[in-house]
This record gives structure tokens, sequence and C-alpha cells, in this order.
């Protein structure tokens, strides 16, 4: 049976007072054993929101990170520091990575290798655009970015990676997907790594759905059979993030 995991997704908000008392009120709210939660909040919180959040369940994770071990890229963070400041979760490959920054699949593929084998587990995003989907390409784009994204991994490494699926398209748009699109999508992730890492390695794996989650929807997307939880964004910035936790 696999934990369900819920990971608000910060992107490039909250100033630092700001992290610290959001941080704080959730820490009251949230805090449960019944899902895994994580708070994946910009680099320079993390400490701040590592250190609040220390003796309860939830966890704390990055939102990129490089691929190198170390060295010359001035501006960049390694998975080594985020390992020796004890973060568990690290985002790669987020649409907005790849959109605004133009990352790679190759590229997203390399940090989530260098991930695990810092010992982080990476919460590898997928997901097709709205042509995409609107020309039928949905399947294709989705196999393909995962083939690339979990290259090199052994079915070991598979059952310890997450990957979330996050339609471009309703990505802070209000238009969820609906919970039978994002199950069928979820379950062809699923059935494609059966194929290529055996019935084990695709049972471990989880899931998420990401995308105009809400405490509205959210019980309908997380009861779903391949959808383990959900990477959430606007809504993990609010007070009622709660209400997506305890769905
Ligand atoms: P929203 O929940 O704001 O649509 O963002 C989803 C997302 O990008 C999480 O990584």
């Amino acid at each position: 049976m696999r934990k369900k995991l819920i990971a608000g997704n910060w992107k490039m908000n909250l100033c630092a007072k700001e992290a610290e008392s959001f941080t704080k009120e959730m820490k009251g709210t949230v805090n449960t054993d019944a899902a895994d939660v994580v708070f994946c909040v910009p680099y320079v919180h993390l400490s701040a929101v590592r250190d609040i959040l220390a003796g309860t369940h939830i966890k704390v994770g990055a939102q990129n990170m490089h691929y190198a071990e170390d060295g010359a890229y001035t501006g960049e963070i390694s998975a080594k520091m985020l390992a020796s400041m004890d973060i568990p979760y690290v985002i790669v490959g987020h649409s907005e990575r790849r959109e605004y920054f133009k990352e790679s699949d190759t590229e997203v593929n390399l940090k989530a290798l260098t991930a695990l084998n810092s010992g982080l587990t990476p919460i590898i995003c997928i997901g097709e655009t709205s042509k995409q989907r609107k020309s039928k390409r949905t399947f294709n784009v989705i196999r393909k970015q995962l083939a690339f994204a979990i290259d090199e991994m052994s079915a070991e490494d598979i059952a310890k990676i997450v990957i979330a699926y996050e339609p471009v398209w309703a990505i802070g748009t209000g238009e969820t997907a609906t919970k039978e699109q994002a199950e069928e999508v979820c379950a062809l992730i699923r059935d494609e790594i059966k194929a290529a890492h055996g019935a084990a390695a695709a049972d471990a794996v989880r899931i998420l759905y990401g995308g105009s989650v809400s405490p509205d929807n959210a019980g309908e997307l997380f009861s779903m059979p391949n959808i383990d939880g959900g990477l959430v964004g606007g809504a993990s910035l609010k007070s009622t993030f709660e209400k997506v936790v305890h769905f």
C-alpha cells in the first residue's frame, strides 16, 4: 500500500518573515502521519523552514538543483548541499523550469540521477501542453518525457522516486484535469514503469497529480487508484492547504 504524498510547491513566493509565520501556522494543522507532507520552498528559506518543522512529520524539499556534484556554476545549488542540510526532497523538471529556463529532458534525467546518488528523493515532473493534448499527443509526450527522466535508473531507484504528472494547461489556471483525465495518464505512467522495470517497482513508485489542486477537488483526485497524492502550487500557500492534506 503506497502512502499518500502531498507536496506544496511554494514557487517564488514569500519573503523571510512571511515564510516563517506561514510555516508556524501550518505546522499546527498539517502535521499528520496519515500522509507524507512536504513543503518545497525557495532555497533561502530551507534552513528556517526545516528548523521550524523539526520534530514534526512534515518534511522540506527544494524546488530545483544542479546536476553537477560541485564546481564553477555561479548561482547554482548541488544535491550534496541539500543532502548536507538534511533536505530529503527536491523537485526536478518542473514545467516552469523547462519553459523559462530551457531545461532539457537530458538535464532533468541528470538531475534526478544526481539527486538519487546523494540520497535525495527527486519529485520528477512531466506533463503535456494544451496544444499537445488537443492534438492527441498526450500519451506520446508522457511516454517520451518519462523514458528520458528515468533513463539509467534501476528498478530499486524507480521504487524510491516520485513522479508528478502536471499537465501544463492545468498549472495556475484553475482548469484542473478531471479525475478521469488525471487517472488515465497516471495509470499510463505506472504501466510504462511496469513494462520497463517490473511489477515491484511499478507498485512502489508514487505518482502525484499537480495542476490547480484545491480543497474542493483534492479528495476525488487523490482517491483514484493510480494517484498517490498531489504537487500543489497556489493552494499550498493558503491556510486551507490543511483541507488538501486532510482530503
Ligand atoms: P497550481 O497548483 O498553482 O496550479 O500549481 C501546480 C504546480 O505547478 C505545482 O508544482
